[in-house]
Order: C-alpha cells, then sequence, then structure tokens
C-alpha cells in the first residue's frame, strides 16, 4: 500500500515504518496518524512481518510533535476529540500491537513524537536526537498519553520537570534516564536497531505477543498483571511454538518456530 506520509519497507522480516514529511519536520497532522495507523495495522497483519522500527525521514527529526497549525484553532470539544482520536487508533494502538515496535529515534522527538516513541515497546536514539514534551509552551498538555507514559518511563519527578519546564533533553540524559535503551551515531541507527530485530526474529513471535500483553497488563486500571501473566503463560503451552521450542532444545538444534 501507499501513503502521502509515510513509507513503509520489509526486509528480513524487519519492517521499518518511515514518517516522510521531512519539510515540516515530521509534524503529525491527521491524516499522517490514519495512515500509521495503517501502516502498523498492516504490518501486524502480514506474516512476513515479524517486528517493526518506527523512524521519522531525514537527519534532523523522528517527529517535532503535533501538527500545531492543524489545532490552533480548535475549541474544547475538538481539542478533546483530536486527543481521544490520537489516542485510540494510534498511540494505545502502537503500545498494544502484537508485533514488537522499535522506535529509532533520529533528531527531535519532542511532544506527539516523543508520545509516539514512548508508546513504542522500546526505544533507540542517535546522538543527535532531543526529547521533551514542550506543550505547556503552548499554552496546552500533551494529549497523546505523554502524562501518562512519561512517569511510567522515567519516574515521576523527573517527567514533572520534563513537562513543567518544557526542555529538551538530549540522548545522553535520555539513556540515563532510560527513557532510551541504547544511544548510537546517527548512521548506525538503523543498522543497530535492525540488528535488535534480529534477535527478537530468532524467537517465537506467538510468545513474544503473549508477553507484549502481560507486560502492558502492569498498566492498565483496573487490571491485574500477575493473573494476566498466569493465563497468557498457560495459553503457552497449547501453541505450536512451545512444542517446536521445547522440542529443539531437548533434541539440542535450533528451534524453527512456525509461528502458530
Ligand atoms: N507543527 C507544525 N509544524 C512544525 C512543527 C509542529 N509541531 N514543528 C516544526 N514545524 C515546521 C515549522 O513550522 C517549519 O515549517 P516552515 O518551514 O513551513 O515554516 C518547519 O517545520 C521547520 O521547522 P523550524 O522551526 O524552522 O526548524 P528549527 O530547526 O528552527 O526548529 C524545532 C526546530 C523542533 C525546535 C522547532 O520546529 C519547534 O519548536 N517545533 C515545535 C515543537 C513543539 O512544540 N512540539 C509540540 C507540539 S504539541
Amino acid at each position: 500500500m501507499s501513503y502521502q506520509n509515510v513509507l513503509t519497507s520489509t526486509t528480513n522480516s524487519i519492517t521499518t515504518i518511515t514518517i516522510n514529511r521531512p519539510d515540516k519536520l515530521n509534524a503529525l497532522n491527521s491524516e499522517t496518524i490514519q495512515e500509521l495507523h495503517d501502516a502498523f495495522e498492516a504490518a501486524d497483519a502480514d506474516k512476513d512481518s515479524k517486528v517493526i522500527i518506527i523512524t521519522g525521514s531525514g537527519e534532523k527529526a523522528f517527529v517535532a510533535g503535533a501538527d500545531i497549525s492543524e489545532f490552533a484553532n480548535y475549541s474544547v470539544d475538538e481539542g478533546g476529540m483530536l486527543a481521544a482520536k490520537g489516542q485510540k487508533i494510534l498511540f494505545d494502538f502502537v503500545e498494544n500491537l502484537s508485533t514488537p515496535i522499535i522506535a529509532a529515534v533520529n533528531g527531535f522527538a519532542l511532544g506527539g513524537g516523543l508520545e509516539l516513541a514512548m508508546a513504542a515497546h522500546f526505544r533507540v536514539a542517535s546522538e543527535n536526537a532531543k526529547m521533551g514534551l514542550p506543550e505547556v509552551s503552548l499554552g496546552v498538555i500533551p494529549g497523546y498519553g505523554g502524562t501518562q507514559r512519561l512517569p511510567q518511563l522515567i519516574g515521576k519527578g523527573r517527567a514533572m520537570e520534563m513537562i513543567m519546564t518544557a526542555r529538551m533533553i538530549d540522548a545522553g540524559t535520555a539513556w540515563n534516564y532510560g527513557l532510551v535503551n541504547h544511544v548510537t551515531s546517527l548512521e548506525e541507527l538503523l543498522p543497530f536497531c535492525n540488528q535488535i530485530a534480529g534477535n527478537i526474529t530468532n524467537n517465537s513471535m506467538v510468545a513474544i505477543s503473549a508477553a507484549i500483553k502481560a507486560v502492558n497488563a502492569n498498566y492498565k486500571d483496573g487490571v491485574n498483571g500477575f493473573e494476566t501473566e498466569i493465563r497468557q503463560f498457560a495459553n503457552c503451552f497449547g501453541t505450536e511454538d512451545f512444542k517446536e521450542g521445547t522440542t529443539a532444545f531437548l533434541a539440542k538444534r535450533k528451534a524453527d518456530f512456525p509461528g502458530e
């Protein structure tokens, strides 16, 4: 499928989704949010796609935020709808996707850009990356999950400071905070993410999607994560992947997971 503002390509079972509005620093307008939803949904449905890397085009920005020009004149109701729809079709959708998603943060990740990176399952940044939630400098607050996911990832005090000051942190600070798992040069960013993705694709994708559900359960209101873990753990015993994984181990050979 082809999109206006999003590029996709799949090699070695790894799909790269690239947000492609470099002249607007890849800012997320509603069209791009819808296209990203469609691209993630298509990759998740594709049996040949086992890991997704999300990144931004150009050397300057991952995503410099939601498109300010689009919502500058919105009313209270329109603002509410913008956040609710965006969270549903993109940010929550990404977090809960069965296919693992790595955010390759290749420059500015601000506002909705950092929120998208935080919705991904984990993050790798290039040395030039700058991350922040600058919304209060515009008279608004993060609306795509930033007030929830940033404290989950770096702790309440650091999140409060970042949100209140609206200041950006550099890649080293983001690594120190645990916001990104690794920092690489800009040239090494995608090769390095592909290397991690390659390590993931050796494993059972059925088990990985169960693990995503169990880990995410820890962050859902009214859901007992330990019970979710027991249920997901038990379900694995009924899968072909489990049979293959345990049989291969006992036969001292490499597992070849059927993905069922
Ligand atoms: N929404 C809409 N357009 C944006 C944008 C956003 N969030 N971020 C950048 N752009 C556009 C700029 O308007 C400019 O467009 P133009 O060339 O048509 O004027 C283009 O992208 C390049 O940005 P520019 O500001 O000229 O680049 P810079 O290197 O001087 O500054 C930033 C980079 C990231 C510091 C600056 O663009 C910025 O502060 N962006 C907004 C960040 C933000 O507040 N995000 C949260 C939104 S809720």
